[in-house]
């Protein structure tokens, strides 16, 4: 029996001293395995009298089970302190501060847009968008282009090659008038949309480049008048600028999808080199606008005796650069990383209707 106290006294130090899992598992092995030591002596009691067995049964079965769990427990702290130190070892410390700030930011066509859908937003109008690459009835004929119209050329139109099957000329979009249509045919009025998108032109110089954007606004409901176009625009331009008003004129214009017609003019002070709104006796463009045509309305399949709306449309670059003083168009589509660093907006500065100038 010495023996057994002393083999198991010798494996529970083994076992407590073992440092890996593996270690463990050699020594379950030596003792449990197929030629371990203790499984021999489990394989001897075979060739034991009745008595001896009796006898030594109990304490070889003994030895077994205590081995057994000794071996399972250190098996347990093993892993139990090898998750430990991955958990350590692995941990993210989520109070790095974050990366400095680096050289791309947010356009500012496309904070400035992201400031009027949130201005329109707040004044009810929800978001329509159409597809760049339109057909001649919504772009044109819809919006009351007469065929064959000079009005067609003046808008610098690039033209797709005709389609070999119908000759068809799709274009890219001139304006964004054409999501007017698409809305007024797909849904039912009242209708209260601002339709953000790009815009594509031949034209090419310091104010002008081929690609730009703009912003179309529509109301259609029962009793619509200019007096509502005044307000809605006249609101929106003043808190586009974050100033408590703004003084603005409607000078009559022309085009063919509105009657009357209108540019709104803000008050500007050039004097200086500097601009100042609400100042001045100078007037300076801001966006064009009018009452629906009823021939457009009527292309869009609503009743003008029922229906009468307003529209506007407004350049958003030039706006953008308005605002945010940035004086040349043509930088802001070269995709220079050192101007965007300089003219764009962090990623976190979300626009909206509370924010921007200040
Ligand atoms: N589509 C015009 C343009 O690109 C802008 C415009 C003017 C839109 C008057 C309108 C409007 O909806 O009523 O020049």
């Amino acid at each position: 029996m010495t023996d057994l106290n002393q083999l198991e006294l010798d494996l529970i130090n083994a076992i407590g001293a073992a440092e890996t899992a593996a270690e463990v598992e050699e020594l379950r092995v030596a003792a449990l395995g197929k030629s371990g030591t203790i499984s021999g002596l489990l394989k001897g009691m075979g060739a034991m009298s009745p008595e001896e067995r009796r006898e030594k049964g109990p304490v070889i079965n003994g030895l077994r089970d205590r081995v057994q769990s000794a071996l399972g427990a250190r098996k347990a702290e093993l892993e139990a302190a090898e998750l430990e130190s991955r958990l350590q070892a692995e941990r993210v410390d989520l109070s790095l501060p974050a990366r400095p700030r680096r050289k791309g930011g947010v356009h500012p066509t496309m904070q400035v847009m992201e400031e009027m859908i949130s201005l329109f937003a707040d004044m009810g109008f929800a978001v329509a968008e159409g597809p760049d690459v339109e057909d001649d009835f919504h772009n044109f004929t819809a919006l009351n282009f007469p065929p064959k119209h000079p009005a067609r050329e003046m808008h610098d139109t690039f033209f797709l090659k005709p389609d070999p099957q119908t000759g068809e000329r799709k274009v890219l979009r001139t304006h964004t008038s054409p999501v007017q249509v698409r809305t007024m045919m797909s849904q039912t009025p009242p209708i209260r949309i601002v339709a953000p998108g790009r815009t594509f032109r031949k034209d090419s110089d310091a104010t002008h480049t081929p690609m730009f954007h703009q912003v179309e606004g529509l109301v259609i409901d029962k009793g619509v008048h200019m007096g509502h176009l005044k307000w809605t625009l006249e609101t929106f331009v003043a808190r586009f600028f974050e100033l408590d008003g703004i003084q603005a004129r409607f000078r009559p214009h022309h085009f063919p999808f509105t009657e009357p017609s209108a540019e709104m003019d803000i008050r500007c002070d050039r004097s200086g080199g500097t601009l100042k709104l609400n100042e001045g006796d100078d007037w300076m463009e801001i966006l064009g606008c009018g009452m629906v045509h009823p021939n457009v309305l009527r292309a869009c399949g609503l009743d003008p005796e029922e229906w009468q709306g307003f529209a506007f449309g407004m350049g958003v670059d030039r706006l953008a650069m308005l605002k945010y003083g940035i004086p040349d168009l043509r930088p802001m589509f070269d995709a220079d990383v050192r101007w965007l660093a300089h003219y764009g907006f962090s990623p976190f500065a979300a626009p909206s209707s509370a924010g921007g100038l200040s």
